[in-house]
């Protein structure tokens, strides 16, 4: 595996999912494949789990790893082409990129989306570049577009907690007070599409995810009617995708707080398990009384982080052996 970006590129689902069980039951089983390997984990913004986990599945695989804070440990980096670098940006990616690779085996990168420029995000400008100029395998930290450590890590969860063969998924849009990129949401409705749930997205008007993350999912702007029968309730704020406006990307459409995921949301639910991403406003995205439930999972859903990187990791490791 070259790079973890679609879901396409972690390849059969079940086959995923069972070396997930093997990886979680077993974490130390493959620790000389990374036996003189290292992992570059470079941050562009914040993260806890990302962070944590990456670092902890490389030590589980043997790895060591290098996390570097551009900006604050680094010079800061300019990320667009052909421009006069006059600004505060010291360094320019074509530059950083493959010094960065010449220390390292495997680079993984956060690199959030501006929320600006729909174009340069979803074209994923920055992790195109490492992917391009680093001849090392990639891996999505969240980029612009997708999170799939998280997606995966979310399979792994709902998988484990599955009360019936095909579940119900619902996966609702919250209020938040600032802009946030759609990479969580566009990366969920994809592995959720390809997994054996029946999926449903709910929000309001005007927050429709592209197309290529969407795809043939059911959206049902009722929350309450989606959320009807639902299995795993999956709650996450999203900024406007800019589809049907594309001048309203990056914005703010609704801080509705009818859309708070409490317990009357939960109540028209299967007895539905709660999900969600972390880190969580808690009263804005969802109620202190549904979060604190026992039919929570957030816990084990961060805990899964560890698991699904390590999976990309291994799989990556086996193929330089
Ligand atoms: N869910 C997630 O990616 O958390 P962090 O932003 O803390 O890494």
């Amino acid at each position: 595996m070259r790079k973890f970006f679609d879901v396409e590129d972690i390849g059969n689902l079940e086959k995923a999912l069972e070396e997930a069980r093997s990886v979680k039951s077993n974490p130390f089983a493959w620790k000389a494949l990374g036996e003189n390997r290292t992992i570059m984990i470079v941050f562009f913004n914040s993260s806890l789990r990302t962070r944590l986990s990456t670092q902890k599945a490389a030590l589980n695989l043997g790895m060591s790893p290098i996390v570097l804070n551009i900006g604050q440990d680094s010079w800061k980096l300019e990320t667009e082409l052909g421009v006069v670098m006059d600004s505060d940006k010291s360094e320019h990616l074509r530059e950083a990129i493959p010094v960065m690779a010449s220390y390292c085996d495997i680079i993984g990168v956060r690199s959030f989306a501006g929320l600006t420029d729909r174009e340069f995000d979803y074209n994923e400008t920055i992790l195109k570049q490492f992917i391009e100029f680093s001849g090392k395998p990639v891996i999505s930290l969240e980029s612009a577009t997708v999170h799939p450590c998280q997606a995966f890590a979310d399979l792994i969860t709902i998988e484990e907690y599955r009360r019936k063969k095909r579940p119900k998924v619902v996966m609702t849009w919250a209020p938040h007070p600032k802009a946030l990129p759609q990479a969580v949401p566009n990366s969920f409705a994809q592995w959720m599409n390809a997994a054996d749930v029946d999926f449903v997205i709910t929000h309001p008007r005007g927050y429709e995810l592209d197309s290529r993350f969407a795809g043939n999912a059911v959206v049902e702007y009722d929350q309450m009617k989606a959320l009807e029968g639902a299995d795993f309730v999956y709650a996450k704020n999203w900024s406007c995708p800019g589809v049907t406006n594309p001048s309203d990307y990056g914005r703010i459409l609704s801080k509705d707080m009818s859309w708070t995921v409490d317990e009357a949301h939960m109540a028209v639910t299967d007895n539905a398990f709660f999900m969600h991403c972390l880190p969580v406003r808690r009263n804005m995205i969802v109620s202190d009384a549904v979060i604190d439930a026992p039919t929570s999972l957030v816990i084990p859903e961060a805990a899964n982080r560890v698991v699904s990187v390590q999976v990309v990791m291994k799989r990556m490791l086996e193929e330089m052996k």
